[in-house]
């Protein structure tokens, strides 16, 4: 069974595919944090995150490794040898990744990284374009919205929890730019699959979410 859970920023992704895999004992792959240790490897050699060729040369290079973490049942990302599952969420990676990632051999890079493990087995992938190129032949494939407002007060917890005070009008207007780069760059665009079933998380809470998308996979759903 391959599930492929896409969406804008802070639609829920990755709490619900992260769920989900653990709820149908599936692999799960959160590949926007393939883009994260990639930033945060270049901002680290002092590489500008618009110089595509200099980027292509430190994914290329740096050892990334992302493996199951049995306490968090997520992914634990290691880049180098030291664990940057926290520190690819701060916000300089915030802001430089949808850069890094709008480049066409970064992602030509990435993508076949990850088409390599979907290759693999069953999994449950969660990010911008697994419905549309990574896993076209994915048996479900879910789309995540949730409103700005609502996506903006998600990012401002989830930094507050690792001690950051953000102004929530800021972090509103940082998501609509990235939903602006997301979906209007050239290569692999953030866009809802044809035959992605779309689910509107604003007014729900985590479990009513996986609730929802379970029975969406096991027949009882319908179009939301
Ligand atoms: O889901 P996230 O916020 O961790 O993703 C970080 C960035 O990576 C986001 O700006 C878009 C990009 N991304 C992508 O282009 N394709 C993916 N499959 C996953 C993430």
């Amino acid at each position: 069974m391959k599930i492929a859970i896409d969406g804008p920023a802070g639609a829920g992704k990755s709490t619900i595919a992260r769920l989900l895999a653990q709820r149908l004992g599936l692999r799960y792959l959160d590949t926007g944090a393939m883009y994260r240790a990639l930033t945060l490897a270049a901002l680290r050699r002092g590489v500008s995150c618009a110089d595509e060729e200099a980027l292509l040369r430190v994914a290329t290079s740096m050892d990334l490794e992302i493996v199951f973490d049995p306490e968090t049942k997520g992914n634990l990302v290691r880049l180098d040898g030291q664990d940057v599952t926290a520190l690819i969420r701060e916000p300089e990676v915030n802001a430089n990744v949808s850069l890094v990632s709008s480049h066409k051999k970064v992602r030509d890079f990435i993508v076949a990284l990850q088409k390599e493990i979907a290759r693999q087995g069953c999994i449950v992938m969660d990010g911008r374009d697994i419905g549309t190129v990574i896993m076209p032949d994915a048996q479900w494939k879910i789309f995540l919205q949730a409103s700005v407002e609502e996506r903006a007060r998600r990012r401002q917890r989830e930094l507050q929890r690792s001690g950051h005070a953000v102004d929530l009008q800021e972090l509103a207007e940082q998501i609509r730019q990235r939903d602006h780069f997301d979906s209007t760059r050239a290569v692999s665009p953030l866009r809802k699959a044809e035959d992605a079933i779309e689910v509107d998380t604003t007014s729900l809470n985590v479990e009513q979410v996986v609730e929802r998308v379970l029975s969406i996979i096991k027949g009882a759903g319908e179009d939301v």
